[in-house]
């Protein structure tokens, strides 16, 4: 491991991550969330770290332990993790954004419990912040790698967002496939790369996945110093 460490493909280089879900308080006792369990984000922040790369792991609330090495923030809403991952931006090589994000919040956050009435009751929501897409507008230098979880037109969705998010890779998955969906320990994906082409992966462990796109990113910075 020191071996790998030092002579690493990511050495000298810093990787930020963010992972997990957010949660979108609606009172003291209530938020709205996803079925993110993290595990691509910290498998990437596990390979990466092996891989010699200073590692700074956002992250929403999650039940994993941080790879040892890694630098851990956590956060619990969007705006909190857009904010952490704002802050370490600029010492950033490469941005993976693996986390789930709610794209909705609560315009209202209740100051005390809310309570039961009759009928029917309507949650007001407003759009949160898009990390990467604020980030990619932001880009200086860096790679830049998003994750689309999509059911359906995948390659049309991956691809929109390769290029309104200002990314250079989009990884997507269909997370209706089977070993493809939430909280699986593997992963089916497509890495749809800027210069238009796709690599297909075969069903792979998220470590594996990692290593894949981590390879990648290292192509990104020897095809820029070439
Ligand atoms: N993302 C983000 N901030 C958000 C929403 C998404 O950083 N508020 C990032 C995710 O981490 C992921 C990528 O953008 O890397 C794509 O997320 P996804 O939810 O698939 O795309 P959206 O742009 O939110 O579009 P939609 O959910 O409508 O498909
Ligand atoms: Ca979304």
């Amino acid at each position: 491991q020191f071996f790998t460490k030092n002579g690493g493909e990511l050495a000298g280089r810093t990787v930020l991550i963010t992972a997990g879900p957010t949660r979108e308080k609606i009172d003291p006792v209530r938020f709205l969330t996803n079925h993110s369990t993290g595990k691509m984000g910290y498998a990437i922040a596990g390979e990466a770290v092996k891989m010699g790369a200073r590692v700074i792991l956002v992250s929403g609330p999650v039940n994993l332990e941080p790879p040892k090495g890694a630098e851990l923030f956590k956060v619990e809403s969007a705006e909190d993790m857009y904010q952490a991952a704002l802050e370490h931006f600029d010492e950033a090589d490469i941005m993976i954004g693996t986390a789930a994000v709610a794209d909705y919040r609560p315009k209202y956050i209740y100051e005390e419990k809310m309570k039961k009435k009759e009928g029917d009751q309507a949650l007001e929501l407003e759009r949160t912040r898009d990390i990467l897409f604020e980030l990619g507008q932001k880009k200086n230098g860096q790679v830049m790698v998003g994750f689309a979880a999509e059911t359906n037109d995948i390659e049309i969705h991956a691809k929109g967002k390769l290029s309104r998010k200002n990314a250079d890779m989009i990884v997507a998955n269909n997370v209706k496939q089977e070993g493809a969906g939430f909280g699986a320990d593997t992963n089916i994906v497509t890495i749809y790369k800027k210069d238009g082409t796709a690599i297909n992966l075969p069903l792979m462990s998220k470590s594996e996945v990692a290593r894949n796109i981590l390879a990648e990113v290292v192509q990104c910075f020897k095809k820029d110093e070439s």
